[in-house]
């Protein structure tokens, strides 16, 4: 993926949503942007200006008659400095400003004096919304060019449920600095599979592995944020569900191997990149074993293969497996890809501590049948909307 580097000014104003601002900011400087961040003073009340001064590495300005911020970059000198403008979340109030051309405070003042693309990301309750003078501000806004981010629906933090939740913070960014790759998977359907499985040996001991599902977690964002509808099939994992995922708990690989095949009908793409435990004990025995011998022998059996089984599936989807070497990676991946009958393969290198199992950040070597790509290490969530945009691609090429 090529990411110009752009200056992105981004604009907070005063509703609930601004709490996800240095989130926000994080993945617009994790695509390589410069990221400068104005307040207005509503917003102040949900975010601090230092949080978001750490994150940016820039000043954050929120007063439009500050000496010391206008000394250090003037309000029109930073409306200038900007390619893009976007405003995230846009109040209802904000949004009334902005199309009846007030300039009372910094961020509106900087509106009008811009020439930067303009993205609006609305949020706010969903009454609100559909109130007539708030659609007739946006239509006007939409007719002078600005470019306003449907917000998501759902449950709203006043209890309400519609429109009005400002959408994930990855999907902002990924919409502002690759407006082509919003949306490619729309009306695409994804299943993944993310985390460990448990393998019971009684009924208080398991097996398991290190995995913390938070690439898998990542995928289904990205995926989601890309327009997919996504099933998420997760071993037990301490993350918080990303939003408007369809998430299926289970904790053995003979759980997760019936929940992927009933989940798998009519899915256009399937990722397998939960750690499944290759064994399981053979039995698990109805009490707890108690410690009376010096040694205890436990005999295992193979799991299923869910990823081999999905591809091996009459009419399968477009099936992605990962895959975790800690030498040779490429030709271990490639014989994967070949022996699973997989459309794709991410490998990573998990002798490499600093990344991989547990770790925030990642890197993957990506192969298919006529084609490789590698991934540089990058936050998880960056990385796995490259990786998505990389298998949007692929499966277009193999259904064009
Ligand atoms: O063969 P190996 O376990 O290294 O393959 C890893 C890939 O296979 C991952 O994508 C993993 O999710 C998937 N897998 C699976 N079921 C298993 C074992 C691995 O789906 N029982």
């Amino acid at each position: 993926m090529t990411i110009k580097k752009l200056n992105i000014l981004l604009g907070v104003s005063g509703g609930i949503a601004a709490y996800k601002a240095p989130d926000l900011v994080r993945k617009l400087t994790a695509t390589g942007a410069q990221v400068r961040v104005v307040l207005t003073e509503s917003a102040t009340q949900f975010v601090s200006p230092l949080s978001l001064q750490a994150v940016s590495g820039n000043p954050v300005s929120t007063d439009l008659l500050d000496p010391a911020a206008e000394a250090a970059m003037g309000h029109i000198e930073l409306a200038k400095w900007a390619d893009i403008l976007l405003i995230a979340p846009a109040t209802a109030n904000c949004i009334a400003k902005l199309a009846h051309g007030l300039a009372d405070d910094l961020l509106s003042t900087l509106y009008l004096a811009t020439s930067a693309k303009v993205y609006l990301a609305p949020a706010m309750n969903q009454q609100m919304w559909f109130a007539a003078a708030t659609q007739a501000n946006l239509a006007t806004l939409t007719q002078r060019g600005i470019q306003i981010i449907e917000p998501d629906s759902g449950e709203q933090a006043c209890g309400d449920t519609g429109p009005g939740r400002m959408p994930e913070p990855q999907y902002l960014a990924s919409l502002v600095t690759q407006p082509e790759a919003a949306q490619v998977l729309k009306g695409k359907r994804i299943v993944i599979t993310a985390g460990p499985t448990r393998e019971a040996i009684d009924p208080v001991r398991y097996i398991s592995n290190h995995s913390s599902g938070k690439m898998g977690y990542a995928l289904a964002s990205a995926a989601k944020a890309l327009g997919a509808e996504v099933t998420l099939i997760s071993g037990p994992v301490a993350l918080d569900t990303p939003a408007w995922v369809n998430l299926v708990k289970v904790e053995s690989a003979q759980q997760m191997h019936q929940a992927v095949m009933l989940a798998v009908a009519e899915t256009d793409i399937f990722i397998g990149c939960a750690a499944v435990a290759d064994y399981r004990p053979v039995e698990c025995v109805g009490q707890k074993i108690k410690k009376h011998n010096q040694e205890l022998t436990l005999t295992f059996i193979k799991n299923p293969d869910i990823l081999a089984d999905v591809a091996n599936l009459k009419g399968a989807p477009f099936t992605v497996g990962f895959a975790a070497e800690t030498q040779d990676v490429s030709h271990y991946a490639k014989d994967k890809l070949q022996r699973k009958n997989l459309d794709m393969i991410a490998a990573n290198d998990v002798s490499d501590r600093t990344i991989g199992f547990n770790s925030d950040q990642n890197a993957l070597s990506v192969f298919w049948k006529d084609g490789e790509k590698s991934l540089a290490v990058a936050d998880k969530g960056q990385l796995a909307m490259q990786l998505m945009l990389l298998i949007s691609q692929n499966y277009n090429e193999k259904h064009a």
